[in-house]
């Protein structure tokens, strides 16, 4: 598999004369939006977006200074380049089920030039090529910790996306933390499976760990407190050391004592196993969904 992980240069930004529109602007979009403005990669102003309550469209122009269009048929025509150098980029961000009708009603109100980027999960390149007749499609699949711009998004390009797409696509995800491109939508969805669904396996455990020292005697806002830290430290440290997860589990784990006496319970209860079959379970379900939404 060829990844590739990228933090944004400051040097080289290839959104400088590009204009993005959002069709439909919740969590996902404003997260979008926030990044790039705060990492100064575009201005306000090459930003539009839509949604169909008035009261969103007024909190996100009091907010970030962009134009809210009611139509989503408006925001995709007011970002058409102008210019010979200017591009424009097309974000997919509503809920899968609202997708078919959104498609339908963007669909003749796209140009060829515009690159169209989906965020929403489950939708195949193909199903949203096909329902806009529209070739030039990356699909894309962040995670939540993407709203405080510490996520990893994992993206693919349809054939006809050219380089300049590509490096404007990777630019606008870095806003949201890391980014790895993977060759195929089956990747996409393995991803899903992994780093997209990943933090929900992560907060049970969380959850777990926090409860186990409340049923030690704890208060639940110092067990909050001890296991929050643990992770992000356990998490940096497994980073900035290079060495396999095992190792540094054998590297706490003395002969006969608390951590040897745990992991033994945890291999009795199968944790190993079970986490593995959860994510199987998960990606076998990104599949099937996307195969469903073909099939509509
Ligand atoms: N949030 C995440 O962490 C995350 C992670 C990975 C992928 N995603 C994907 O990102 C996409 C957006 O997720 P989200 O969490 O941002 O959802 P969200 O907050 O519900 O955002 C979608 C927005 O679209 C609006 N909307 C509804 N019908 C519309 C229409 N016909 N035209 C335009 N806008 C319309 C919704 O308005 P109302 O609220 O009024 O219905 C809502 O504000 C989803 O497809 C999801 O699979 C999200």
């Amino acid at each position: 598999m060829s990844t590739e992980i990228t933090r944004a240069s400051a040097e080289t930004n290839p959104l400088s004369n590009c204009r993005l529109a959002f069709i439909g602007c919740g969590v996902m979009a404003e997260a979008i939006i926030a990044g790039l403005l705060r990492k100064q990669l575009v201005s306000q102003d090459q930003i539009v977006g839509s949604h169909p309550r008035a009261a969103r469209r007024e909190e996100l122009n009091a907010k970030y200074g962009i134009e809210m269009f009611e139509q989503n048929k408006e925001a995709a025509l007011a970002v058409y380049p102008a210019g010979p150098d200017s591009s424009s980029l097309l974000v997919l961000t509503v809920k899968p089920q609202r997708l078919r009708r959104v498609l339908e009603e963007l669909k003749g109100s796209i140009h060829q030039e515009q690159l169209v980027v989906s965020v929403v999960a489950g939708a195949k390149i193909e199903t949203i090529a096909d329902e806009l007749l529209h070739a030039a499609i990356v699909r894309t699949m962040p995670n939540t910790p993407a709203q405080i711009g510490e996520g990893v998004t994992v993206w693919t390009p349809s054939a006809a996306v050219n380089e300049k797409q590509e490096s404007q696509v990777c630019a606008m995800l870095n806003a949201l933390g890391k980014t790895v491109r993977v060759e195929n939508e089956r990747q996409v969805d393995m991803a899903t499976a992994l780093s997209a669904t990943g933090p929900t396996y992560i907060f049970l455990v969380m959850e777990a760990l926090i409860d186990a020292g409340v049923h030690m005697g704890f208060s639940r806002h110092v067990a909050q407190e001890l296991v929050h830290q643990m992770m992000l430290g356990a998490v940096l440290f497994a980073r900035e050391s290079h060495k396999h997860p095992a190792e540094l589990r054998n590297m706490v784990t003395s002969p006969g004592g608390t951590s040897a006496e745990a992991i033994y319970q945890m291999e009795k209860g199968s944790l190993r196993t079970v986490l593995s079959k959860a994510v199987w379970a998960a990606f076998q379900r990104a599949e099937s969904l996307g195969e469903k939404n073909r099939a509509r």
